[in-house]
């Protein structure tokens, strides 16, 4: 089940503010090589592009569908290409990356990936979801382990490779990282019930699962995680608190002790 842009789109105005908290950290300069890592449909990259006086700007993202949308964003200083973050190489000014990097494993390896993209003096600025003790989350996980999708899935649950704040602004000093940011922001959003939640979900976090499961069971499933979510709101409206995580600084080259 790939990315499917009108689906992740329902939700716009609330997953677009993090992007634009994220770009309130951008030291602006001219001039600046940008490359923005999982752009999805170009939308954000554009708004941030435009932003920035005489700046070159890329972005990359693996999704096809996604892809397809950014054709309506591209300008002259703005272009977008087919990549997987982990094929990336090369340098910028600045390397952004908006609710992309909970999809990358192992972060641990990728935040010197990140760090080894931004040229010295460049800026690195991240931000991932980290609301995986959320019922919204914490659900899927639970169901993905109930049977009958135990079976189909194998035993299979994605746990979510985003680490504790703390961890980040380690990585980033030792990969040579200063002026570091590390915060988090708790983004508290009103919807109108337990299934818009589903909804919600069902454009990001959901995606692996249903795509790993046969058109009945998916619907089997997006039935028990409804049911589920109204037992922990049973009635709208929804107060629906959304954790994400926000880091990166300043390329240094040499780690503080
Ligand atoms: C939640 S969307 C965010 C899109 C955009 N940055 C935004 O803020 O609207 C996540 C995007 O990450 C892309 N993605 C996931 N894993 C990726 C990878 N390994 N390399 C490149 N893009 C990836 C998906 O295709 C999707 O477009």
């Amino acid at each position: 089940m790939p990315w499917d842009p009108d689906q992740y789109l329902k939700f716009k105005e609330q997953r677009f503010a993090p992007f634009a908290d994220l770009c309130a950290f951008i030291t602006k300069r001219d001039h600046l090589s940008v490359i923005d890592l999982g752009c999805g449909t170009g939308e954000l990259t554009r708004r941030m592009a435009d932003s920035l006086t005489a700046s070159s700007v890329i972005g990359i993202d693996s999704s096809e569908r996604m892809l397809e949308q950014t054709a309506a964003f591209a300008t002259d200083g703005l272009s977008f290409s087919r990549r997987a973050v982990e094929e990336v190489n090369g340098s910028w000014d600045l390397v952004i990356s908006n609710a992309v990097m909970q999809w990358v494993d192992d972060h641990n390896s990728l935040i010197p990936h990140l760090v080894s993209l931004v040229k010295p003096g460049g800026q690195l600025l991240v931000q991932v979801p980290s609301n995986e003790q959320n019922p919204s989350h914490a659900s899927i996980r639970d169901i993905a382990a109930e049977e009958p999708f135990c079976s189909a899935l194998n035993g299979w649950v994605r746990i979510s490779p985003v680490l504790e704040i703390d961890a980040y602004a380690a990585l980033l000093n030792r990969a040579g990282v200063g002026d570091i940011i590390a915060v988090e922001k708790i983004y508290c959003h009103q919807l109108p019930d337990a299934d818009a939640v589903a909804e919600w979900t069902r454009g990001t976090t959901l995606i692996p699962y249903l795509e790993r499961l046969s058109p009945e069971l998916q619907e089997r499933f997006l039935t028990r995680y409804r049911d589920r979510l109204r037992t922990y709101w049973p009635t709208g409206p929804v107060f629906y608190t959304f954790r994400r995580t926000f880091f990166g600084g300043i390329r240094s080259g040499k780690p503080c002790r």
